[in-house]
């Protein structure tokens, strides 16, 4: 399980390294709409705004804390620490992919 992150990681790394400009960010856009989908209704999705719910860190806050591959690999187990009146949710390993690659543009890191 420990490898889990990293490796997904990597995977994320090697596809923005190899997938052209139109693919990138139409996984990009994925990413995005799957947080805004899941996720908009209590935390802020985009580069700034506030949380519908003010008890719920923006996500672009949130990606400062934890490394974008801990966070989806805490999103593909379901994640429910911390998380008292959150759903819990599982995504699919491509939907990890999209996700990963939105919030590491939200942190500033492509
Ligand atoms: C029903 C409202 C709700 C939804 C939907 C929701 N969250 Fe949360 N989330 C919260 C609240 C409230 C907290 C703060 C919990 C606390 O601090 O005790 C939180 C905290 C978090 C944390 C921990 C932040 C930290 O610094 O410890 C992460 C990570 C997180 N949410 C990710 C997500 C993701 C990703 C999604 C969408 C897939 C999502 N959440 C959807 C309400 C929600």
């Amino acid at each position: 399980m420990k490898l889990t992150g990293p490796v997904l990681a990597i995977a994320a790394g090697s596809l923005a390294l190899t997938a052209s400009a139109q693919p990138q960010s139409t996984t990009l856009e994925r990413g995005r709409q799957i947080l805004e989908a899941n996720c908009q209704r209590c935390h802020a999705t985009g580069k700034d705004g506030a949380s519908a719910r003010p008890d719920a860190p923006p996500l672009r806050t949130i990606v400062t804390r934890y490394p974008a591959s801990d966070l989806a690999e805490a999103l593909a187990e379901g994640i429910v620490s911390g998380h008292p009146d959150m759903p819990e949710f599982t995504f699919e390993p491509d939907d990890i992919d999209a996700i990963i690659a939105y919030l590491d543009s939200l942190a500033g890191n492509n």
